[in-house]
């Protein structure tokens, strides 16, 4: 089963890219956890250009996105909600609302802040917006708090717990797409 990991950060050091790298170690057996890096190359969302030939960074998303079993979306929080270019992503993947690469795709979302708050309020945008979307938003969110002490020098998490939650929703994420996946 394949897993696509979305990051809302394109940083280079993004704490939410390392908590997606995180969740590919913490995968179980049978469960491949692959970094989706796409965001960037996006335009942004203009109705005029999403006609019959998108542009090519948009097609790969519908086809990356529609093709994966499930997606793990990570998110930071930029004032209080989901940064712009994940807003425009998740955009993106919401059209051709017939048929769309976010229609009933099974999702979930986890996200670190460098506040005491682990984006809790950009999860919770977000999995509104996904569910708008038409996606299965499963699983329960994860706020990695005060993400500047959470990872290691190689980007590793240095809290178990932590890594034992993210492993439940990756878990909790390919369990709820099996069905459809058969169904499909
Ligand atoms: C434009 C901007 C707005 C931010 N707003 C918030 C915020 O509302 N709440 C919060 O906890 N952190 C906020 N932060 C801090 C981010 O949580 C922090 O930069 C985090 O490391 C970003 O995620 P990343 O490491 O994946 O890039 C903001 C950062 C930026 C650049």
């Amino acid at each position: 089963m394949r897993v696509l990991a979305v990051s809302g950060s394109l940083r280079r050091d993004s704490y939410n890219t390392q908590l997606l790298r995180a969740a590919a170690e913490a995968a179980p057996e049978g469960i491949e956890v692959e970094l989706w890096d796409g965001v960037r190359d996006l335009p942004l969302y203009d109705q005029d250009v999403d006609g019959a030939e998108p542009p090519e960074s948009v097609r790969r998303l519908r086809e990356d996105w529609a093709s994966a079993d499930a997606i793990l979306f990570a998110t930071p929080e930029y004032n209080g909600s989901v940064p712009g270019v994940l807003k425009n992503a998740v955009d993106w993947g919401s059209r051709p609302r017939d048929g769309a690469a976010l229609r009933n795709k099974t999702v979930a979302v986890v996200g670190a802040s460098t506040g005491q708050f682990g984006a809790m309020w950009a999860q919770a945008d977000l999995r509104k917006i996904l569910g708008t979307a038409g996606a299965r938003v499963v699983g329960d969110e994860v706020p990695v708090t005060r993400a500047h002490e959470k990872f290691d020098a190689e980007g590793r998490l240095l809290e178990a717990e932590l890594f034992e939650r993210l492993r439940g929703v990756v878990e909790t994420l390919t369990a709820e797409a099996a069905p459809v996946r058969v169904a499909a």
